[in-house]
């Protein structure tokens, strides 16, 4: 059988180009952006303007989230010119201020609209356009068979199910079932998402949907190389301090010294599961300059395990 492919997944605030970067060291796999408003694009905020600087990035998915069809096609647009492999429309995420002007996960409720962003996309650009989306808006409405088949129908070439509905945001049980449901229902591929966090969950995800792939969001925070552990990919040795040097430095090239803050709960996530790691957390919060951190962060990696190391298979 075919490897499936394991995407890691759009993560707000999480997955910007420091962290696809280091991602990007672990893995050759499809790695998406952090959702990026089209709206804002558009009116060229700098912010999400900078969030578009991808072209010396590989295999990456860009996600849109917006409602505004011309805004939709001018983003996707520019996406596919700084060398976006894959267009992602954002039909899931839950926050208020995108759901009251209809985007995100509201879009579930608007299956015209929907598809209509996907047409317009697929004639705008020759990649890839998928959509991410949940199991539907709660337990009264979950809707995504019908849903995903009308986008299926709208020419979209892929999509992700994150096993919840709206209502239940993070938490709760993923609804596996009809992420299967979906899968047996549709040609293209099926992609399912939630609460994978190692090499067992994935290989029980994937007996339960019969899915044509995986993504993987939460269990990469302080991980970059699961993946790899998932996929049985080998990937060389490293010394875990040097990796988390590695990325602060990433992230003050990228946001300069406002990166120290940015980085903290990166610092959080790679301290998770050492003795220690509240200490080393407070110390690290409460200071500001550079070197110090840089210091404490060597002193609390190297004294403990510090190396994550898979052989050859
Ligand atoms: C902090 C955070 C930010 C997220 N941002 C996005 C996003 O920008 N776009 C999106 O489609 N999903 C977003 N998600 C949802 C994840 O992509 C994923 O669907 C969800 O976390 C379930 O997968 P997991 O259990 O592997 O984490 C976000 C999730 C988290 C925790």
């Amino acid at each position: 059988m075919q490897k499936p492919i394991i995407y890691s997944a759009p993560m707000a605030g999480i997955t910007d180009k420091p962290f696809r970067l280091i991602l990007r060291k672990f893995t050759n796999q499809p790695i998406y952006t952090e959702m990026i408003g089209i709206a804002t694009l558009f009116f060229n905020h700098p912010q999400t303007r900078k969030m578009l600087q991808i072209s010396d990035e590989k295999n990456l998915i860009v996600q849109l989230v917006g409602i505004e069809e011309k805004y939709m096609v001018s983003a996707a647009k520019e996406a596919y010119f700084y060398g976006a492999k894959g267009i992602d429309i954002n039909m899931g995420c839950p926050v208020k201020k995108l759901i009251t002007n209809g985007s995100g996960a509201s879009l579930m409720k608007d299956t015209a609209t929907a598809c209509r962003l996907v047409e317009a996309v697929k004639k705008a650009v020759d990649i890839p356009v998928s959509v991410k989306t949940r199991t539907g808006w709660d337990e009264t409405s979950l809707n995504v068979v019908d849903f995903a088949l009308a986008l299926e129908t709208a020419g979209a070439d892929r999509v992700t199910v994150h096993g919840r509905t709206k209502t239940q945001g993070y938490g709760g049980a993923v609804n596996y079932d009809l992420i299967r449901k979906v899968k047996e229902q549709l040609k293209i591929p099926v992609i399912a998402n939630g609460d994978i966090v190692d090499k067992s969950s994935a290989i029980s995800v994937l007996a339960k949907t019969k899915a044509d792939g995986l993504m993987v969001g939460r269990g990469l925070l302080g991980k970059p190389w699961l993946l790899n552990e998932i996929d049985d990919t080998p990937f060389p040795s490293f010394m875990l301090s040097e990796l988390v040097l590695e990325h602060l430095d990433l992230m003050l090239s990228y946001y300069g010294l406002h990166g120290l803050m940015v980085a903290r709960k990166h610092l959080a996530w790679y301290a998770s599961g050492f003795e220690g790691k509240a200490d080393f957390c407070n110390q690290v919060y409460a200071e500001k300059e550079v070197d110090k951190v840089q210091k404490i962060i060597k002193d609390f990696f190297n004294k403990r395990i510090s190396y994550q190391k898979k052989e050859t298979i």
